[in-house]
Order: C-alpha cells, then sequence, then structure tokens
C-alpha cells in the first residue's frame, strides 16, 4: 500500500476546513494538502500544506497532484443552490466542468479514491417529501441540483466505465460553527445561532413550518471519512448516497435555541429561497448507508444547539 497523500479543493469552505483539519488528525498535516481560491483560512493557517488555487485551472491542478504526489482527491468547490439560482449557467460551468476535469485528471494519474459531494438539491417537487428513499423520482428543480444530478451520474459512469473510485454523498443542510456556509438555502439554520448571540433576534428567510433535513458537521464529517475508508465491495451504489440526522423546521429551531436564551425572539419574511427550499424532501431515509457501511448520526436537534451556542460563545 502506498502512503495516502489527499488533496482537499475548496478546502476554507464550510466542509472543508473541518474536513481538512479532521483529516489531518486521521493521516498526519503533511500528508493532507489544503487547496483553494481564498489566499487562506485562520483556522488552516500554518498547519500543514496549502495552496492558493481556483478549481477550473487544470493544468495548476494537475501540477499539484503530481508535485505532491496525491493518492486521493476530495472536490469540495462548487456554486450552492441560492448563489445558482442567481446565475445558472456560471452554476453549470463552475460545478460540472471542475468535476469532469477532477475525474479526468484522477483518472489520468491513477489516484486511489475520489470524494465529491451531492446534496439533497437532486430531489425536487415530484419526488415523495418523507422519508425520501434513495431510489426515486429525481427531478431537480435548482441548477444546483440539476448539476448535482449529473455529476453522480457521472461519478458512475467513470466507476462503471473506467473503475475509478468516486465516492458520494447527498448531505442535507449542514449547520457548523467554525466556517460559514455561502449562498445555500440551509444557511438559516447557521445564521439564527450567530444572530441569536448577537442581536437575540433572526428574520428567518423560509416560512416558520419549513421541514428540512439538516446535519451537524461533527456528524457530516465522520461520515465521509468513514465512506472514504470503507472497503469497496461494501458499497452497493456507486451514485451517491442518502445520509440522514434530523429534520425540523425554522420555529422548532428557534424552541431549542430558546431553552438557551429565553428572550430570542424570531420573525418570518420569506423569500426566493422559499421555493427552493419547498422543492426539497422534509426527511431522508437513509437505510442503504446505515446497512453498506453502518452510518449512524449523535446529534439531534437540542444536542446540536447546546454544542452550537457553547462553540460560538467562545468566538465571538
Ligand atoms: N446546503 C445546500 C444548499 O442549501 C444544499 O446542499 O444549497
Amino acid at each position: 500500500m502506498r502512503q495516502d497523500k489527499i488533496l482537499i479543493i475548496g478546502a476554507c469552505g464550510q466542509i472543508g476546513v473541518e474536513l481538512t483539519l479532521a483529516l489531518r488528525k486521521a493521516y498526519g498535516n503533511n500528508n493532507v494538502i489544503a487547496a483553494d481560491i481564498k489566499e487562506s483560512h485562520p483556522l488552516l493557517k500554518d498547519d500543514g500544506p496549502y495552496y492558493q488555487l481556483n478549481v477550473m485551472d487544470s493544468d495548476a491542478t494537475l501540477n499539484i497532484v503530481k508535485k505532491e504526489n496525491i493518492t486521493q482527491i476530495y472536490l469540495l468547490a462548487a456554486l450552492l443552490s441560492a448563489t445558482g439560482e442567481k446565475n445558472p449557467k456560471l452554476a453549470w460551468d463552475i460545478n460540472m466542468q471542475s468535476m469532469l476535469q477532477i475525474l479526468d485528471i484522477s483518472l489520468q494519474e491513477k489516484l486511489d479514491r475520489v470524494y465529491w459531494p451531492s446534496s439533497i438539491a437532486v430531489f425536487g417537487t415530484s419526488t415523495p417529501n418523507e422519508q425520501t428513499q434513495q431510489k426515486t423520482i429525481i427531478e431537480p428543480r435548482t441548477v444546483y441540483g440539476i448539476s448535482k444530478y449529473a455529476g453522480e451520474l457521472w461519478c458512475q459512469y467513470y466507476n462503471q466505465r473506467w473503475g475509478l473510485d468516486v465516492r458520494s454523498l447527498r448531505y442535507p443542510g449542514l449547520i457548523s460553527w467554525k466556517s460559514a456556509p455561502g449562498g445555500g438555502t440551509t444557511d438559516y439554520a447557521v445564521e439564527i445561532y450567530h444572530e441569536a448571540l448577537k442581536n437575540k433576534h433572526y428574520t428567518c428567510f423560509l416560512s416558520e413550518n419549513t421541514y428540512l433535513p439538516m446535519m451537524y458537521m461533527d456528524d457530516a464529517i465522520r461520515g465521509t471519512i468513514e465512506l472514504m475508508q470503507v472497503p469497496t465491495d461494501k458499497l452497493s451504489t456507486r451514485m451517491a448516497y442518502n445520509i440522514s440526522a434530523m429534520s425540523f423546521s425554522p420555529k422548532e429551531i428557534a424552541e431549542s435555541i430558546k431553552k438557551h436564551i429565553p428572550e430570542f425572539n424570531i420573525d418570518y419574511n420569506p423569500d426566493f429561497r422559499q421555493q427552493i427550499a419547498d422543492s426539497w424532501p422534509k426527511s431522508i431515509d437513509d437505510s442503504l448507508a446505515r446497512t453498506d457501511w453502518i452510518w449512524k448520526p449523535e446529534f439531534n436537534l437540542d444536542k446540536m444547539t447546546e454544542n452550537m451556542l457553547l462553540n460560538l460563545k467562545s468566538t465571538i
């Protein structure tokens, strides 16, 4: 077995920062190379190798892969759902082109494994929206969702045609305190904690009873690494796996926060993101992940709220 050398592209993003830190702990700082279009991130500074990289620059990416003897890539750079709706063609170009370039580099350089994230955004209004199954009607309504579904099919194609070991998860909304999300429809569930601590008030851009599947970042990172470490023969699909932890509405997360900050109050002013949220499932059936690689979440809403508020307080 050769030494694992991991490249994380999009390392300064919401998932990227925590994944880089976790993989460095697991594989050693110098075996995890962080790359992002940003100059750096305070939490990654001086922590291990870092490259400033535009994911669309295939030559620059290839150079890093060769120079660092990379064996695995995690591609996290993408435009999310809300940003994507403002500029659909740009979202398509960035999300698809970057993915195809990485898959080609991975094949050419004979990488052991590639990770590419999918999302609940692959589902649309025609999908049964409670306990949404792994295999169901998939007709995404956003360009982000279209790019994720097309991407899943490409991952499956590269695996079946050329044997590339690409793995993927359909993330629900992710909630974290170390690094902020950007441009997503589920971002309200992060903003609300910041505003609760700062102003004791939050105006939510989704309506009070909009249920969406959500997950605390600790679970998402653990699940991602578990999926990437599981032996190949355990994987029964080469599309992205459904994974789930909890579902709640803005009203319920507000109630959970009020248990710690009784003065907190919320009001609602839904915008264009409401329509995106309404096209997504309320809850997800992740039994395939639970069976194939023994996925199990640890955080529910109240445990997450306690952890978020505790950690955010220390950063303010
Ligand atoms: N969190 C993402 C978004 O809201 C969904 O994958 O766009």
